[in-house]
């Protein structure tokens, strides 16, 4: 018979933060974290002293303690709700222009290398290694249009080790002619791809990590027939959804010109079965009442990109309205129309944009922490699993530094827990990030000696 001893791989002693609600964020000390051979969360005991600690071990050999000193804790994973993976080829730059301009003179040409295989291993292979350095243990990824591309991406990621939702990118109007697909070929090929990321799942040893998503770029480059059509597969095979959503005014016009029979942008997706409770909708920075009031009916996701926001004169979104509105809400890094794949810069440029908006009801870092982490989650529909330390859930986390070699965080002594964390969340980068771990195992980054997945 299986002991509870038997099952524990790895017991964390130390200090542990994360989300309890959007208004708290926990400082577990002295906190004994036990992780089992499914990568969950098997038992969390707070306050135990280090001589109490054998105690509390359950017949746990103490060899399988990592015990954290006084600079190190604990933190959920960061989960990315929207990151374009071939973009991460040209992150800071190109940021003269405007969305539907950028995208016709950066972004399109660029995507459009990845029709060769080889190109799309080598440069995949930076992006999501780039992305999980900096703590992203989930991400929903943005491919292109490329079946064989898309299907190195969910090789790259599986031996990676993240968690991850990717897309096959469809396009079949208003596109180059580089770039662009027909109806027929866009779904057929989204088929093979969610076949074949179903086929790989098959042969692992643990619970799938990847799961297809289906990925219409935005209404403006999908007619009605392939966002219908994507619509019904979404349905078939149960997969989550993910687009753009009033991003930009001109690309709202535009869609309206392409779309007069539906009443709004939102409504565009609604009518073709594409918004549901497993949806991801990018920006949503022009938002009018019925579209946030659609959103809720529909128990829709929105991923805040504020960086790119930013960098593509977007807008500034308002946060603070779709969560008064109990809108599920989480962080995107949106590269490269946000310069930075790292969640801490999300993080930091969505308090920039609800200050900006308005001093009064700016998100405050318990919120903006957790909508970094329970909020991605809940975006994903994978709150039972991920996002904070609850029994039962995966263990996703980082193991951050505030001390390591070349720390862009200095601490001093009148420092605590508290103000470490804090000046990580403002002032720290991939360098604090010691660790990274995901379903209880660390991750592999290339080059690096932890032992692969696979
Ligand atoms: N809308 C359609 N495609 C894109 C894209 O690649 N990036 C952003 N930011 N918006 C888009
Ligand atoms: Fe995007």
């Amino acid at each position: 018979m299986q002991t509870f001893a038997s099952t524990i791989t790895k017991v964390f002693y130390g200090t542990l933060i994360h989300s309890v609600s959007i208004k708290e964020i926990e400082y577990i000390k002295q906190g004994l974290l036990f992780i089992n051979n499914q990568g969950k969360i098997a038992k969390l005991v707070k306050n135990v002293a280090q001589d109490k600690i054998e105690c509390s071990l359950e017949g746990v050999d103490s060899e399988k303690i990592v015990h954290l000193n006084d600079d190190q804790f604990i933190i959920p994973g960061f989960i990315d709700t929207h990151i374009h993976a071939p973009q991460y080829t040209f992150c800071g730059n190109g940021h003269d222009l405007p969305l539907l301009e950028w995208l016709d003179t950066y972004t399109f040409p660029r995507e459009s290398k990845f029709q060769c295989k080889d190109y799309a291993r080598k440069l995949y292979t930076k992006s999501v290694a780039r992305s999980l350095r900096h703590g992203t243990t989930s991400a929903c990824w943005f491919a292109t249009i490329h079946l064989d591309a898309c299907k190195e991406l969910v090789d790259i990621i599986h031996e990676q080790g993240q968690r991850a939702y990717v897309g096959k990118v469809n396009m079949n109007q208003n596109s180059p002619d580089f770039l662009v697909e027909t109806t027929e070929s866009s779904v057929r090929d989204t088929r093979a791809f969610v076949e074949y990321v179903k086929d790989v799942n098959a042969t692992l040893t643990h619970k799938p990590l990847v799961t297809p998503i289906i990925t219409p770029r935005f209404a403006i480059s999908c007619n009605s027939e392939l966002l219908t059509e994507l619509g019904k597969l979404a349905k078939e095979y149960d997969l989550p959804i993910q687009s753009h959503l009033c991003e930009n005014m001109n690309e709202i016009g535009f869609t309206m010109s392409l779309f007069p029979n539906s009443a709004n942008y939102t409504s565009v997706y609604a009518d073709h079965g594409l918004l549901n409770d497993r949806t991801i909708m990018a920006h949503c920075v022009h938002m009018k009442d019925e579209e946030l009031d659609l959103m809720k009916e529909k128990n829709a996701g929105i991923s805040h990109c504020a960086n790119s926001n930013f960098n593509l004169k977007s807008g500034m979104a308002n946060v603070r309205e779709m969560l008064n509105r109990d809108i599920k809400v989480g962080l995107g890094t949106d590269v490269a129309g946000g310069y930075s794949p790292s969640i801490l810069e999300a993080f930091r440029a969505s308090r920039t944009c609800s200050v900006a908006r308005d001093m009064e009801t700016s998100l405050v870092v318990a919120e903006l922490f957790y909508l970094a982490t329970v909020g991605g989650a809940r975006v994903m529909e994978l709150e039972d699993t991920i996002g904070n330390f609850v029994v039962g859930k995966e263990f996703d986390a980082i193991l951050v530094n505030t001390a390591v070699d070349n720390s862009p965080v200095d601490i001093f002594d009148h420092d605590n827990v508290e103000t470490k964390f804090e000046k990580y969340l403002f002032v720290g980068d991939d360098r604090n990030n010691e660790k990274i771990f995901v379903q209880g195992r660390e991750v592999r980054l290339p080059g690096s000696e932890v032992a692969s997945r696979k």
